[in-house]
């Protein structure tokens, strides 16, 4: 097998194609702290492209409720359990993957580790949601951890990952990452039905469909993204929990760049199960009231304290910078690549250097008068 380079393992590793870097890879940074449960951007997702016959099931987007929720159930904890313990090392100021990724741990015969969930792991797509309590299951089955009073909601979609297990692992080649964006895709006329790709994401961000006899997946909604508009998910966002863009590579990182500002400059977004190997592209800004660092370890490696400890430094020093990166996020339902504050402003910028989105970094305070002459009525009742 080719060795590629992963810049979040900080090494190279076995991948089954050489290493291809995209012109532009879509990116999205969530931040947890934000996000409310509303379950908006799953059923957005869900008008635009699940409702079909076959598709029930699908949530291309779905929201769970950690640490007890997942969809599929126990999709986490099961891919965790085959690979074994993470391992980290730091050298030369960066962080290094020491054990195997799903790729070099994978059973003779096949490209990596995985497995097809049974269908009673789809039973629900919001089990375990609010439960911070007990366990998912009676017989306490698939999930561990002892009890904890925090929770916090976990929103995902596809990765559209750097290095795909799905596009390693069709037989068919039915798979394919989009030059243009990195964007990947699954040929719906080539596809046969193999559903190698729906045991290899580890994510379970693959879906198949019992009715057409073939594989669906999150699309990124490209046919937006392309008119430079905001995937559904990210646009119906009610917390404004999502920023959309597109990352580059670390050596690479443009601190205009609302992506690799947060994410490789300031480092306060960190990938998901990046000991994978994958790549993700979908970044996290992890939830600050988990008292468990081991637990934000386990999902997002040892970037995730990292990334807990530097937004809570931003902002307890006002980091302007940061704040107005932060409140620029899904505030408009155009893609700006660039961004900047501006006195009292935030502005965001597309490819072509025109202003989007412009958002104040401080909410004017308005104080209504508690008498209102006109009516002659007091509108509120602390005279
Ligand atoms: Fe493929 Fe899964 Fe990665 Fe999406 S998250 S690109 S479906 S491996
Ligand atoms: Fe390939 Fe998955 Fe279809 S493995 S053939 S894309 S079901």
């Amino acid at each position: 097998m080719p060795m590629v380079y992963n810049w979040q393992l900080g090494r190279e590793m076995f991948y089954p194609y050489e290493e291809v870097r995209v012109g532009r890879q879509a990116a999205g940074i969530f931040n947890l702290n934000k996000c409310i449960g509303c379950q908006t951007c799953t059923m957005a997702c869900k008008a635009t492209w699940t409702s079909g016959k076959g598709q029930e099931y699908m949530f291309w987007n779905n929201v769970e409720c950690k640490p007890w929720g997942s969809y599929p159930m126990g999709w986490d904890v099961k891919i965790l359990d085959m690979l074994g313990v993470q391992k980290w090392g730091r050298e030369g100021g960066k962080w290094v993957y020491k054990g195997e990724t799903i790729f070099e741990a994978s059973p003779e015969n096949e490209i990596s580790l995985g497995y097809i969930p049974n269908d009673i792991d789809y039973i629900s797509p919001n089990r375990g949601e609010d439960e911070v309590s007990k366990p998912i299951s009676d017989e306490d089955r698939f999930i561990r951890i002892p009890h904890q009073v925090w929770m916090f909601y976990l929103p995902r979609i596809c990765n559209h990952c750097t290095y795909p297990a799905c596009l390693a692992a069709c037989p068919r080649r039915a798979i394919y990452k989009r030059g243009q964006d990195g964007v990947v895709l699954i040929d719906q006329v080539r596809c046969r039905g193999y559903r190698e790709c729906f045991r290899s994401c580890p994510y379970k961000k693959v879906f198949y469909n019992h009715v057409t006899r073939i594989s669906e997946k999150c699309i990124f909604c490209y046919p937006a993204i392309e008119k430079k508009v905001l995937p559904r998910c990210f646009r119906n966002c009610i917390g404004k929990i999502r920023t959309f863009g597109y990352i580059n590579p670390p050596e690479e990182a443009d601190p205009e760049n609302p992506i690799d500002f947060l994410v490789h400059i300031k480092k306060i977004a960190a990938p998901i199960l990046p000991q994978l190997g994958l790549e993700p592209n979908i970044y996290y800004i992890p939830p600050i009231n988990v008292a468990n660092d081991k637990f934000i370890t386990m999902l997002f490696g040892p970037y995730g304290v990292e990334a807990v400890n530097n937004y809570k430094k931003a902002i307890e020093e006002n980091d302007i910078e940061v704040i107005g990166a932060l409140l620029l996020s899904n505030s408009s339902m155009h893609v700006y690549t660039r961004f900047r504050v501006s006195g009292d402003y935030v502005i965001g910028y597309d490819d072509d250097g025109r202003e989007v989105v412009r958002v104040p970094i401080q909410e004017e305070l308005l104080v209504r008068p508690s008498y209102d002459p006109l009516l002659d009525v007091y509108i509120r009742n602390d005279v």
